[in-house]
């Protein structure tokens, strides 16, 4: 018999799995009721119709392997961001560009920094390359880039920042950033996560706010930083599988042949495309955003609960008890939420915004079940 304790790393068999946010169609199983999912930050619109155009006449063309160097893609997101076409790696979700990086700068005895309650693929892309994670404390539910620089040691080698966060929504504004990226060695690379870009610039401009220098590092060329972006939030691709990165020609190399060959499919590739011209299907999601948020903290607000203003999709809520039974409760409701005991937060839970119906249901989903006298606090409109 094979002795796959000896076989496999101590760091692999202690790997914690991913815990997903649960499928519709399991939860209505589950729970013998039709149910929304605002767990998972996805796009409530779904994809582009162009998109679903696209990714139909690529299917005609599925018997064959898709274009592994994604020229087309590649060229698109470096025109659209003016940046250097070999500046640019497009990967299956952002997901597999977090692992690679993992894979290409860490091993045992190496380490990578992070902040605490941040997002929950960094520990497992982390300990699977056999390195270790510092996760920092939060400093008010955001990161405290000042704590994570004075971590850094002589085996640090990459540093995650989700900006915004997933799960507390917040984030830092540019200027941090640029005088945390000042006290980071030049052997230490930044992965500056900006899967929620959209939502950020969105509100940035509301707020009056400048959200991110990051691609602007990116055409002076700065050497130690990569900027992860993603089809899966404002585009409404998460089932596609499509991200990309931003980083130095020399390092996209690197990604580029470790990377899995033909990981973003055909199929992927011809949606990502054109969800990036449908521009007005991205701006209908993120004004539905930008007024659930408004709605959903004043309900919130209404029935006591207070939450970090939200600068993505997706609201995070310190319930103050237990959050793992008020899902259970809140999925016979028919509303799939996220609870946040996996990330370290019990008592907190991740609400995704959804359509004003879905917003709605969830609030009258929470109010029964917080049991909030319903009296007191009108819905507002
Ligand atoms: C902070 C952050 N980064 C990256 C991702 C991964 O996105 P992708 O679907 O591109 O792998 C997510 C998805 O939830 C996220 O929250």
């Amino acid at each position: 018999m094979a002795e796959f304790t000896k076989l496999v790393p101590e760091y692999v068999r202690t790997l914690a799995g991913y815990t997903p946010g649960k499928p519709v169609r399991q939860a209505e199983q589950e729970s013998g009721v039709r149910c929304i999912k605002m767990a998972s930050n996805e796009n409530p619109f779904g994809p582009s119709p162009r998109a679903v155009e696209a990714i139909r006449a690529a299917a005609e063309q599925a018997n064959y392997y898709p274009d592994n160097d994604t020229v087309d893609l590649r060229l698109k997101l470096a025109e659209r961001f003016h940046v250097k076409a070999e500046q640019v790696l497009v990967t299956a979700g952002s997901t597999e560009l977090i692992n690679d990086l993992a894979r290409i700068l860490l091993r045992p005895g190496l380490n990578a920094i992070t902040s605490r309650l941040s997002f929950i693929i960094y520990p497992i892309a982390t300990k699977a390359s056999g390195g270790a994670l510092l996760e920092v404390p939060m400093r008010d539910n955001s990161y405290d880039l000042d704590a994570i620089a004075a971590a850094i040691d002589k085996n640090t080698r990459l540093i995650y920042l989700a900006n915004p966060n997933n799960p507390t929504g917040t984030i830092f504004d540019a200027a941090e950033l640029d005088r945390f990226l000042d006290r980071v060695p030049e052997n230490v690379i930044v992965a500056l996560d900006e899967a929620y870009s959209d939502f950020a610039t969105y509100f940035a401009g509301t707020r009056g706010v400048v959200y991110s220098h990051a691609l602007q590092y990116m055409r002076a060329g700065r050497q130690n930083l990569v900027v992860l972006r993603t089809f899966s939030k404002a585009h409404g691709l998460a089932g596609l599988r499509v991200g990309y990165g931003f980083g130095t020609a020399e390092l996209m190399g690197y990604l580029g042949r470790v990377r899995t060959t033909f990981s973003v499919s055909s199929v992927a590739q011809a949606g990502a495309l054109a969800a990036l011209e449908d521009e007005a299907h991205v701006r209908r999601a993120l004004d539905n955003n930008a007024a659930g948020a408004t709605y959903l903290t004043r309900a919130m607000a209404e029935m006591g609960y207070s939450m970090p203003p939200t600068w993505a999709n997706f609201m995070y809520v310190d319930i103050g008890e237990e959050a793992a039974p008020v899902a259970r409760r809140l999925q016979e409701e028919g509303v799939i939420i996220r609870p946040l005991a996996p990330w370290g937060a019990p008592n907190a839970i991740r609400v995704t915004i959804g359509t004003p119906e879905q917003n709605e249901l969830f609030v009258s989903a929470f109010r029964k079940i917080m049991e909030v006298p319903s009296g007191e606090y009108q819905v507002p409109r």
